[in-house]
Formats: C-alpha cells, sequence, structure tokens
C-alpha cells in the first residue's frame, strides 16, 4: 500500500497519535519515491525540529538536499507567525492613512497573542507551501502535527468567507453610525479619516474592495489546499498507529472525522508491530495485537492495512531510514 501510494499520488499526510511512527514513515514513503525516481519534498511542521533529529542533521524553513531526488524543510511555526503578521502589516498599511501606521502596529503587538493565530499562520505557510511545492516537485510529504488540525482546516474556506463578509458589515454599521454623529457627510467623514491609500481617500466602495480583495487572496490559498486534501486521485492521508485498544479507537474516530470534513483516509500503518517467534512474552503481546488489529478491520473495512514490524534497533539517520524503506518496498 505505501509502496502504490509512494508511486501514485502527489500530495501525501501522515497523521495519527504521538510516538506511533509518523515522522518515520513519512521519511520511509519519501525515500521509496525519490528511489522510483520522483522528485520529493518532505515537509514537517513539528516545531521540536523532529524530522532534523530522525535524519541526524539540520533542516530548517528552506528546502535542503536529503539525498538524490529528495528534499526536505521544516516548517518553523514561530517564524510562520513572525511572516504572516508582517504580511498582514503590510496590508493594514497601504489601506490605512499615514497617521494611523502606529495603530497598526498596536494592533498587530495585540494580534500576537490572539488565540488561533498561531494555526492561522502555520495553515497559510503550509498551504502556501503546498501550491508551491506541486509547481516543483513530483509527490509532497507532510508529517502532520499530532493533533486534529486536518479537520478543521477542511472548513477555512468558508469560516474566512464569513469571517470576512462579517468584518464588512460590522465595518458598514460603524459608517453608518458615523453617518448619525457627524450628518450628512458623516460617512465620507469617517471614510477618509478610517482609511485612505496614502492621502488618497478611498470611498467606501473602493474601501470594501480592496479589503475583500486582501481577504480573498489568503482565502484562495485555503480552497487550494482544502482542494487538494479532498482529492482521492492526487492526495492520500494515511494514519500511522499502534495496534493497541486506544490507538485503535482513536483511530476509528480519527478516519470518522476526517470523512465527514471531506478527507478520505487512503490507509492505516499499523506500526511497530511485535515479531514473530520472539519468545512467550512477545507471543502473547503479539496476540493481543492481532485481537485489536481484527477490531480496526472490522470497523473500517474498506481501508488498506499496512503492517511494520518493530525493529531491533530504533530507527534513526538516512542508513536507518532506507533500511526500512527497502524492507517496506519488498513487503
Ligand atoms: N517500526 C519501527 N521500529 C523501531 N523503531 C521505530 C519504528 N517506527 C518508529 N520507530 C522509532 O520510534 C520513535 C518515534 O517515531 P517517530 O518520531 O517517527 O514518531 P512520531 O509519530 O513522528 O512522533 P511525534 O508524535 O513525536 O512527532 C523514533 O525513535 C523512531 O526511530
Ligand atoms: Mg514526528
Amino acid at each position: 500500500m505505501l509502496l502504490n501510494l509512494a508511486r501514485q499520488r502527489r500530495v501525501l499526510f501522515f497523521g495519527g497519535k504521538g510516538g506511533v511512527g509518523k515522522t518515520t514513515m513519512a521519511s520511509a514513503v519519501a525515500v521509496m519515491a525519490a528511489e522510483q525516481g520522483r522528485r520529493v519534498l518532505l515537509v514537517s511542521t513539528d516545531p521540536a525540529h523532529s524530522l532534523g533529529h530522525l535524519w541526524g542533521r539540520r533542516i530548517g524553513p528552506h528546502a535542503v538536499p536529503l539525498m538524490a531526488g529528495l528534499d526536505g524543510l521544516e516548517i518553523d511555526p514561530a517564524e510562520s507567525l513572525e511572516s504572516h503578521l508582517e504580511q498582514v502589516g503590510r496590508s493594514l498599511r497601504k489601506l490605512m492613512p499615514h497617521h494611523l501606521a502606529g495603530e497598526v502596529d498596536k494592533h498587530l503587538a495585540r494580534s500576537r497573542d490572539a488565540p488561533g493565530i498561531h494555526e492561522a499562520a502555520l495553515l497559510e505557510r503550509l498551504a502556501q507551501t503546498l501550491i508551491d511545492g506541486m509547481q516543483q516537485y513530483d509527490l509532497l510529504v507532510f508529517d502532520t502535527a499530532p493533533s486534529g488540525h486536518t479537520a478543521r482546516l477542511m472548513a477555512l474556506p468558508e469560516m474566512m468567507t464569513a469571517w470576512t463578509e462579517g468584518m464588512l458589515r460590522q465595518r458598514e454599521r460603524s459608517d453608518k453610525l458615523g453617518a448619525a454623529l457627524h450628518g450628512a457627510g458623516g460617512a465620507q467623514d469617517m471614510a477618509a479619516r478610517i482609511i485612505g491609500k496614502g492621502d488618497q481617500i478611498l470611498t467606501p466602495a473602493q474601501r470594501d474592495d480592496t479589503i475583500r480583495s486582501v481577504l480573498n487572496r489568503r482565502r484562495e490559498r485555503f480552497v487550494v489546499l482544502r482542494d487538494v486534501l479532498a482529492d482521492t486521485q492526487r492526495t492520500g492521508f494515511v494514519i500511522v498507529l499502534a495496534a493497541e485498544r486506544l490507538p485503535v479507537l482513536e483511530t476509528i474516530e480519527f478516519e470518522g472525522q476526517l470523512r465527514r470534513a471531506g478527507v478520505p483516509v487512503a490507509g492505516l500503518v499499523v506500526n511497530k508491530r511485535m515479531p514473530a517467534q520472539a519468545g512467550d512474552f512477545f507471543a502473547e503481546k503479539q496476540q493481543q495485537e492481532q485481537h485489536y488489529l481484527a477490531q480496526l478491520r472490522e470497523a473500517l473495512p474498506q481501508l488498506p492495512v499496512e503492517e511494520v514490524v518493530l525493529q531491533r534497533l530504533e530507527v534513526a539517520g538516512e542508513d536507518g531510514i532506507r533500511a526500512l524503506a527497502g524492507m517496506l518496498r519488498a513487503e
């Protein structure tokens, strides 16, 4: 299953609970695809730089070559937030008269702590990485954080439309209030004070158009991201898990969440399976795993499952990842 995904898809996401082997599997699949001659970009959004640790080298926010045909990149959430705020600041300054630039800076300083802003910045960077990466690479492999963002991510374009329209409506109301306070010319007067292009005064309609186009450009990026996520021909979402009671239950739930959000899961990787013929202690553990695996297959009969045996040594470095990829390819 993983080899087919590595050969055929354009975008793969690896998700699942903490420590199950997402970074390892994403790396092994990226290696398999590169060994097939595809140009591959491996992307992580983990602030802990786990991709760099696994490969035993520094990676960072710009693509670096990991092996022939494979580049790696770590999206840095803190740096994403800074550049997001910088972009928002630039857009706002264009819309405001010069003497209000100080207000923009105050607004941005407050935004730094606003709920959801880190996630928005990260998702925007993720969307941009996807859009740029699709032009340059045959396959993008995303190692995602162990949380439920992905389902929420799908609702972002709609949320942003509602938000844009809500903001414009709120602004209309404040124009009306301005008109009431300042008499007939009030709305125009308010508009002049709130927003102008440099010192040129925009009419409320021009201003709305400008705001809309700034917000719509961001929205477009999320639309592309959502369309790619929902496209089962090009994209595959893989859940990695262990054959244990809670991970199996959570995987069944996670698959449902993703399906309802419009992201069908392409396959499951049951990682770190106990090896056969490894003594009584492991035989019992293996039997218990069989039980949970049966439960998983019964709940999600439509999904391909790939089992990966626990390796004797921790997977680490290019050699370790290539050895694991070789094993997956042989199966
Ligand atoms: N099949 C395997 N056999 C042996 N060790 C493995 C196997 N798969 C993963 N590991 C090891 O398990 C550890 C955790 O793997 P990994 O970092 O890929 O998990 P993760 O899901 O990305 O974790 P996090 O949620 O923290 O990002 C690593 O040390 C890795 O080398
Ligand atoms: Mg990881």
